[in-house]
């Protein structure tokens, strides 16, 4: 298909091209996503295949309000359908229990499933489409290959699969990092991965606390050294183990140049060392930093983390295009609002 053909494909041929099992880019406010139809695990292994993901990752459906959510899920626990209300259409994915033989290739083989509702107009009039072609879940992880950093503009998906997958732009995103993921399957709410809802904004929805991934573990341990449990006991929903989220690998989101994150002053006087030096060099940066050398890109970074997460993987996307060497970013602050930047800088630093 050429690029001319792609950049016309209208929603409504988006939507039968996922109702005819054919793999779909489409635009959500968090990042691109590389789609198929949920129920369909023979369109669901070209996503797979197309990212080369292993297929033990779980992915995530898209449906179009909470009461499609009901197609995939079993039960929906109160904190649950709480966060569905306050925040759906938006930048959170829930995990729940899976009806069984519903989208288990999506699945990755596990018994939860992760839902989401997206925002974007695109997205939204791509899923009721779906939905009037009877397709009720549309599954799709970000459209990079696996392991790589985000696609926030339809041209960065094109950089990612050329001509092998149509897209449907939608401009550029306007949240620019992933989703969060909220673990509903383990009795109580587990925060699997931050995006730019803060955990006081998901507390105050659900009336309840937030764990992280550690405390729940921690509160795990504790309860079965009150109750002295041998391992051999039955599963019950709080002794689920932690799900496979591959956003939650230690090292993702990379670019291709290595990712160092230091303070401002470490940066500066890294860079007063390099003197006229220094070469294919980027700087992502809060501070006024000074370079001598013409051949260090420096970059601002926006002083709010809603502006540095909507630029994050476009700015990863050019230095890389710019074909540096190194990137240096200056640490973000330490409060909560930062969370989802923080997190996907450290990872593409590992
Ligand atoms: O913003 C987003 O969430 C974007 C857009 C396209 O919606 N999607 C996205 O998908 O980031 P992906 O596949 O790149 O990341 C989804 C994350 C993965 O870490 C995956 O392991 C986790 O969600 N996940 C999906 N289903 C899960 C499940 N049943 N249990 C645990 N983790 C799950
Ligand atoms: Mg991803």
């Amino acid at each position: 298909m050429s690029l001319e053909i792609m950049a016309d494909l209208s929603v409504l041929d988006g939507a039968k091209r996922i109702a005819a099992g054919e793999l779909l880019a489409f635009p959500t406010e968090t990042v691109y996503g590389l789609g198929a139809n949920a129920a369909s695990d023979a369109a669901v292994a070209k996503i797979f295949a197309a990212k080369g993901r292993p297929a033990d990752h779980p992915l995530i459906v898209h449906v179009s309000d909470a009461a499609s959510a009901l197609h995939f899920a079993c039960a929906i626990p109160d904190f649950a359908q709480r966060l569905m209300t306050a925040f759906w259409p938006g930048p959170l994915t829930v995990i729940v229990p899976r009806k069984s033989g519903v989208a288990s290739a999506s699945a990755g083989g596990q018994d939860s499933i992760g839902l989401r509702c997206p925002a974007h107009p695109v997205a939204r009039e791509l899923l009721a489409e779906c939905a009037k072609l009877g397709v009720m879940g549309v599954s799709a992880p970000s459209a990079n290959k696996f392991g790589k950093v985000s696609p926030t503009t339809a041209a960065h998906v094109r950089a990612e699969f050329g001509d092998a997958v149509p897209v449907l732009d939608g401009g550029a995103c306007d949240v620019g990092i992933e989703s969060t993921i909220i673990d509903c399957t383990r009795g109580a709410p587990v925060l699997l991965r931050p995006g730019v809802l803060t955990p006081a904004q998901l507390e105050a929805a659900m009336g309840q606390a937030l764990l992280s991934n550690n405390e729940h573990s921690a509160q795990d341990t504790r309860r079965q050294d009150a109750e002295n449990t041998p391992k051999t006991t039955q599963k019950s929903d709080l002794q689920q183990p932690a799900p496979r989220a591959s956003g939650t690998l230690a090292s993702h989101y990379a670019p291709r140049a290595p990712l160092r994150l230091m303070d401002a002053k470490t940066l500066q006087t890294a860079l007063d060392l390099l003197g006229s030096e220094g070469k294919n060099i980027a700087v992502y940066a809060r501070a006024p930093l000074q370079a001598k050398s013409t051949h260090i890109i420096l970059r601002r970074m926006p002083q709010d983390a809603m502006s540095t997460a909507q630029q994050l993987f476009a700015v990863l996307r050019e230095f890389d295009a710019q074909n540096v060497r190194l990137i240096w970013v200056e640490t973000v602050p330490e409060d909560a609002a930062w969370d989802g930047v923080r997190d996907r800088l450290q990872r593409a630093a590992a």
